[in-house]
């Protein structure tokens, strides 16, 4: 059945270039478009820019450039990976865009006329210098759980804890170092809590076809039984910020997370108004469906928001909406981490002249349709591409394309025997069953690693074959000429459709296979019938010219050696990092290092603290003379006994911190993760036996 598509990926925060990430979600989506369109069907896919929101204002601020002249920069930087690795995206474009601003207001004035929308005045942080609104990372103070410094409005990277930007002591903003004055502000909701979501929601997920069924279970779960979890949704934000105005309502702007999937259609009426196309008429055919490829992260966004949303401003997308959601990319099965160069980066992959199409074979023979993270190995991705690409379909061509040329003019054989014939149906055919109908279904529900081991399989007949009938042995016999022609043909029928079969993955390499054997276009059609192979018979093609290189597992080196440089991790960027890990910090000099005085100290003394729930007051011996008093948030990990006797690392040249309980005088050293979920645990540090007390540490 031929389908009618929209098909959209996430819109990338305009914040920064792309990563591998994202490079690995627009090639997932982009073999599907291949793939249906192959099968005949009209599909629309287009993307843009999420360029609203606060990290981005900042940024471009700092560069003493607009937030609109900063977004178009970026913007600028798109075509280099998406030509690259052959992303065809129809149209790119922008959510700061005049029909994203219709559209968003518009759905937003539904929203409010159906009596979804709620004002409510609550108390927020501001900065009294700047004007402006603070949200929680643009807050730092002392955590009011351990007493470090410089820690967020939300949570404390010292000791894990998660806390309001409220309950911060000394906070002060990020921008002007002014203590910020708790203001009331009048905020606008969707309301989500209203009957009437919970109510579709659960109605719309549960239509079969729509969602993949881990996402309809988890998503399930976030309604409640009764939609008692469903919370209201603050889609507000105060002037000054990067976004679009909400009607009738001066200085406030929607969040951005309101207008960015708005953006999906507003690039496709930007796209249907510049190639005639009828964007209304689109909207409103039964026939035509929705398809967004997203991440695991922004489920919520998709799967709450956006429907709720679409339904209740009347829109008629909504009956059209499906989201395939897919897992993470890892690289050696770290969580990328631009900072410690982990990550692979997009551009320097095509700068070492890596094949775009290896990664795009690689990543999708590891795809399925599942919710499941993959990961990008270094080892794995040379041997699958060698082995697969190189030694089983390429091989084939390069060992009969050219006796073709040499012996035969250029022309294949005219009729085959039934021994050839039967060599191609046994390729072909799996079960009783033709492989191409069960590849196509693959590909189709998105299972591209299974689509691709069954094409592999039609290889690996392909290539018993031919060491079966060996063609350069034949060549050496002047007798054996007719039938060095019909396995050097045989092969070649089965080479191009194995060519067909790879082209969604393959776009550049089938092109070209597709010129050198004469076919004006490769089409699915001609994995059918007579199209398999009577109408090569007698057929003459072009001279044929090696179509990949191997991998050189040399390039996979270079192609981690350099972590990119620091400022590439944006602000958003970081915020989207590891939850486990946290990033690395900016780089510092030796000389930076060298400021801080950090010395082997023996706990002599530890004792709790009356009336402090975190701490425990620890006695200090640095090899002064004298011992230090020091204050530190670890009750919750360690009994003061087991700590008394023990050697410790300590910041000794901090400034004295005056407490409730008394002055602090230096900061114990402790370990502790990112994600307090992921480990709740302090951990003291203690200095390998035979360190003494006084020692410096470099
Ligand atoms: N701007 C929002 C999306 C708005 S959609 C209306 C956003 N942008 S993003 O740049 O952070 O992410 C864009 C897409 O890249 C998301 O689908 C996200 O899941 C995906 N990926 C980010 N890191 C990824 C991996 N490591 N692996 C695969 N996809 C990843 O979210
Ligand atoms: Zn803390």
């Amino acid at each position: 059945m031929t389908r009618k598509l929209f098909v959209t990926t996430a819109l990338p925060y305009a914040n920064g270039p792309f990563h591998i990430g994202h490079v690995m979600e627009y090639i997932q989506a982009d073999i599907w478009v291949r793939f249906m369109r192959m099968q005949g069907c009209e599909v629309h896919f287009v993307g843009a820019d999420d360029t609203h929101g606060t990290p981005i204002m900042i940024a471009a601020e700092k560069e003493g450039i607009t937030p609109q002249e900063f977004v178009a920069k970026i913007a600028a930087g798109r075509a280099q990976y998406l030509d690259g690795f052959h992303i065809a995206f129809d149209n790119w474009y922008s959510t700061d865009s005049p029909e994203n601003v219709e559209l968003s207001q518009s759905i937003y004035r539904k929203l409010r006329d159906n009596g979804l929308i709620e004002t409510r005045t609550v108390d927020r942080f501001f900065d009294p210098v700047k004007g402006m609104f603070l949200a929680d990372r643009n807050i730092k103070g002392e955590c009011p759980k351990c007493g470090a410094k410089d820690q967020y409005g939300d949570n404390c990277e010292v000791c894990g804890a998660a806390y309001e930007p409220t309950e911060l002591l000394n906070p002060y903003s990020v921008f002007t170092n002014a203590t910020p004055v708790l203001k009331p502000s009048e905020q606008y909701f969707f309301k989500l809590s209203d009957p009437r979501c919970f109510h579709f929601l659960k109605d719309w997920l549960n239509t079969p076809g729509r969602l993949q069924p881990e996402m309809v279970n988890k998503v399930s779960e976030w309604l409640g039984e009764h939609g008692e979890k469903l919370a209201d949704w603050d889609i507000s934000r105060d002037a000054p910020y990067f976004g679009i105005p909400i009607p009738d309502a001066p200085g406030k702007f929607f969040y951005v997370w309101l207008d960015a999937p708005v953006g999906y259609l507003a690039s496709l009426k930007n796209y249907f108004s510049k190639n005639g196309g009828d964007y209304e008429a689109f909207l409103k055919d039964p026939a035509a469906e929705q398809v967004h490829f997203i991440g695991k992260d922004i489920v919520s966004f998709h799967l709450l928001f956006w429907p709720a949303m679409l339904k209740f401003s009347n829109h008629p997308i909504i009956e059209k909406l499906k989201v395939a959601v897919h897992g993470h990319l890892t690289v050696n099965n770290e969580k990328m981490s631009k900072s410690r160069g982990t990550g692979i980066s997009p551009l320097r992959y095509l700068e070492l002249d890596m094949n775009p199409e290896w990664l795009r074979y690689y990543l999708a023979f590891k795809l399925n349709s599942k919710v499941e993270d993959l990961d990008f190995n270094g080892e794995d991705f040379v041997a699958r591409v060698n082995s697969d690409l190189i030694g089983k379909y390429v091989n084939i061509a390069s060992r009969c394309a050219g006796f073709i040329a040499k012996r035969f003019d250029g022309k294949l054989a005219s009729s085959l025997s039934d021994n050839a014939k039967q060599w191609i149906a046994r390729a072909l055919t799996a079960d009783g069953a033709e492989r191409q109908a069960s590849i196509a279904a693959l590909f189709e529900a998105r299972e591209f690693g299974k689509a691709l081991r069954e094409v592999m399989e039609i290889a690996d007949v392909t290539n018993q074959y031919v060491d079966e009938y060996k063609p350069w042995v034949l060549a050496k016999d002047p007798e054996k000429t007719a039938e060095l022609h019909e396995v050097c043909t045989t092969a070649l029928i089965l080479f191009r459709q194995l060519t067909i079969m790879l082209a969604p993955v393959l776009p550049s390499v089938a092109g070209r296979v597709a010129e050198f054997l004469g076919d004006a276009k490769l089409a699915w059609n001609d994995t059918k019938g007579g199209a398999v192979y009577e109408t090569m018979l007698g057929r003459t093609i072009g001279a044929y010219s090696h179509l990949m290189q191997r991998v050189d597992p040399k390039m996979i080196e270079n192609l981690f050696d350099k972590p990119a440089a620091p400022a590439e991790a944006a602000p958003a960027a970081a915020e989207n990092e590891a939850a486990g890990i946290e990033p690395i910090a900016p780089e510092i000099s030796i000389d930076d290092f060298s400021k801080v005085d950090l010395r082997v100290a023996r706990i002599v003394n530890c004792e709790h603290v009356e009336g402090a729930g975190k701490l425990l007051r620890l006695t200090l011996d640095v090899g002064e003379g004298r011992t230090r008093n020091v204050f530190s948030g670890i009750k919750s990990a360690y009994k003061p006994e087991d700590l008394i006797g023990k050697l410790t690392v300590m910041v000794a040249n901090l400034a004295p911190r005056k407490m409730k309980f008394g002055v602090s005088e230096g900061m114990v050293l402790c370990a502790s993760a990112a994600d307090e979920k992921a480990d709740p645990g302090l951990y003291v540090l203690e200095p390998i036996e035979g360190a003494k007390p006084g020692m410096r540490i470099r």
